[in-house]
């Protein structure tokens, strides 16, 4: 999975449903030196059992050999100069050798929302109605009105992209984002752009894809 020429790879990682299992098989095998560096995260307390950091704690730090994983720091008076901050420690690690995605029901990628452009980069972006509700699960009324996330910038830059995606609440935005037009009113359909992009899915969520037929 982490072909690539760099002694110790720089990997981005989605949080959320979709790669629950894929780090739960991975804390079976374990993981080669990599640097981490989370994709993003809601724009709440640092200390929250829903936000991304409380997630890598419960399903990265089980992994053999994980070590550390960048975080953006959602508590600082500057959040905007925070995703700055990340953005060029990123760039300093030499970008993203492979990005692990998940897609969220309205083609986001990250938190970059419909609306996002190509050229974007990290950044504080207000989430939308859809991404709230989803969040809602955890968050109940809590559910933060804003997130930092990597732009499409330095997820589409990334030398490899890993897209998963399960279950058939996804099948729509999965045949949309892959086989529909390219543009920001779906991000994830700029994958369509990227050389090295890998798709997983299950049956369920490749069941609208023309390809699939
Ligand atoms: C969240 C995250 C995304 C994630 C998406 C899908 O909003 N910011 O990185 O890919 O939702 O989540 P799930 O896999 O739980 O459907």
């Amino acid at each position: 999975m982490l072909a690539g020429e760099r002694e110790n790879p720089v990997v981005g990682l989605a949080t959320g449903d979709t790669p629950g299992p894929m780090y739960a098989a991975l804390s079976r095998v374990g993981l080669p030196a990599l640097r981490a560096f989370a994709i993003d995260e809601y724009g709440g307390p640092r200390v929250h059992p829903c936000n991304n950091r409380a997630y890598f704690e419960r399903h990265w730090r089980l992994i053999p050999g994980a070590g550390d994983v960048e975080q953006f720091d959602p508590e600082v008076a500057d959040r905007r100069a925070e995703c700055e901050r990340f953005a060029g420690a990123l760039a300093a690690a030499g970008g993203l050798d492979l990005v692990v995605l998940g897609i969220g029901m309205n083609g986001h990628l990250g938190f970059n929302e419909p609306g996002s452009k190509p050229h974007e980069g990290a950044r504080l972006v207000s989430l939308h109605e859809t991404t709230r509700q989803a969040a809602a699960r955890c968050w109940g009324d809590h559910a933060p009105r804003t997130g930092l996330t990597l732009g499409l910038s330095e997820i589409l830059s990334a030398r490899a992209v890993l897209l998963l995606a399960t279950g058939e609440r996804k099948a729509a935005v999965v045949a949309r984002a892959l086989e529909g037009e390219v543009g920001p009113e779906v991000p994830a359909s700029h994958l369509q752009e990227q050389p090295r992009l890998t798709v997983v899915v299950d049956e369920a969520a490749a069941a609208l894809l023309r390809a699939a037929r």
